[in-house]
């Protein structure tokens, strides 16, 4: 008999994984508890779009795949729910899981195992799980446990990396480390290296601070060298001629759902320690905050005098991607509610449904309402439309457009 592996929401990171595993020839049923997201999945409408994915999805379905609101009786549970954060105590928020974990306890059977997939700070199993499983196993003698593999996967690569990258396993032993292990290595072609939970969890936060750290160091030189009136990319370029620097490109900010979020778990678990990752997380977060005050300065340089002239183009949080989860242009909006002026115009070729104020879903029409262009995301379409934005003034804060009139952060 297969085991039957029961994936727990099935959102950017749960589908992909289950699909991935189904293609490979393990049983799998993926759950999730919005109907609606389970039934287009049941009638072959994937939920979200990704380089790779139908394809996948077509052989899941060809292996047997199925999707349901219901819990299985299963011998493998992955949980990839959301595990966002509390913006007053930084401290994640455990509400999802604790759901998913209750939800699984009522119909798991004797030794099954419990992957939490979602990312967590480090504790969150020992604090918030493992009671609930310590008990469920007294109880009832079912002798069930838990590891911990958190997941790497950057959307636009999702399935490329699925495959290709480095992975942890954290287990309370080496025998269920071992165990998980083998699922994972049905797909994962990249080193699989098994520890504790504890280190397995931090290792997850720990590189999106890293990778936090380095993004603030950028966007911090941006505020320097304009002071300085030096040019920051030019800068970095020299410098990065130096063997052991490599210092990344600045931005607008950071979003989406891993480095703009973990990294405020240390903050939260670890006052007065996490300082280095406490200010990169305040320096990345300025950025919407500075692009509004380089809009500004232009406007008056430019003599535009309507913000209604002005047009943000980008709703992602990356370049040709739908996810808008934390998107530095959303931040910049909210931003924008505490000053007087409104009425900038937004485009993202991703984003179809409206989502914000003043939002055209046809390049042309939203081009010809305004003057001032702001590159807020440096999806491929606006590096192939450089001649129709020629007349514009143009802020671009990805480095992507050249031309006179373009201005950088
Ligand atoms: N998106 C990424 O790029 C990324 C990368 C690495 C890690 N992660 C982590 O993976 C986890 C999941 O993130 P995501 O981006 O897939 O989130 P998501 O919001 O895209 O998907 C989560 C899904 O879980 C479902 N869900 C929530 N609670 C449930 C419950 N109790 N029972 C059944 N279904 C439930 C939701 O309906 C949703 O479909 C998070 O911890 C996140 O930090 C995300």
């Amino acid at each position: 008999m297969r085991e039957l592996i029961n994936v727990i929401g099935l959102g950017y990171i749960g589908l992909p994984t289950a699909l991935m595993m189904a293609s490979k020839g393990l049983q799998v049923t993926g759950t999730d508890y919005d109907a609606k997201k389970v039934q287009n999945l049941q009638h072959g409408h994937l939920t979200f779009e990704e380089d790779g994915l139908q394809e996948l999805y077509q052989k899941a379905l060809e292996n047997g795949i199925t999707f349901t609101e219901e819990y299985q009786e299963a011998d493998i549970y992955i949980a990839a729910v959301p595990t966002p954060f509390d913006k007053t105590s930084k401290k994640v928020i455990a509400d999802y899981l604790i759901r998913a974990i209750e939800n699984i306890l009522e119909k798991c059977k004797k030794d099954s195992v419990i992957v939490v997939e979602s990312t967590i700070s480090p504790g969150t199993i020992d604090n918030y799980v493992r009671p609930l499983v310590d008990r469920e196993n007294k109880e009832h003698n079912k002798a069930i446990q838990i590891s911990h593999a958190p997941e790497r996967i950057i959307p636009g690569k999702m399935v490329e990396e699925l495959i290709h990258n480095n992975r942890t396993i954290g287990a309370d032993s080496p025998e269920i480390a071992e165990r998980i292990r083998k699922i994972y290595a049905s797909f994962c072609q990249g080193d699989i290296v098994l520890t504790d939970i504890k280190t397995a969890e931090m290792s997850k936060v720990v590189e999106n601070a890293y990778r936090d750290i380095n993004i603030a160091y950028a966007n911090e030189l941006v505020k320097i060298c304009k002071e300085a009136g030096v040019d920051v990319y030019e800068l970095i370029q020299i410098a990065n001629k130096h063997p052991r620097v490599n210092i990344l490109t600045p931005g607008p900010g950071v979003g989406g759902h891993c480095i703009s979020v973990d990294p405020w778990f240390l903050v939260g678990d670890y006052p007065g320690l996490a300082n280095i990752i406490y200010a990169a997380r305040k320096i990345n977060d300025s950025m919407p905050e500075y692009v509004l005050k380089r809009i500004s300065e232009l406007m008056e340089q430019e003599k535009i005098e309507s913000v209604k002239r002005v047009g943000l183009y980008g709703l992602t949080y990356k370049e040709n991607v739908d996810d808008v989860r934390e998107s530095p242009t959303l931040q910049l909006l909210e931003n924008m509610k505490h000053h007087l002026a409104t009425g900038i115009k937004v485009y993202d070729p991703y984003i179809r449904e409206d989502m914000v104020e003043n939002q055209y879903h046809d390049f042309h029409e939203f081009i010809k309402e305004i003057d001032l262009l702001v590159v807020m995301v440096g999806h491929d379409e606006i590096k192939e439309k450089a001649d129709e934005i020629k007349d514009k003034v143009i802020l671009d804060t990805r480095n992507v457009i050249t031309g006179s009139r373009v201005f950088r952060l």
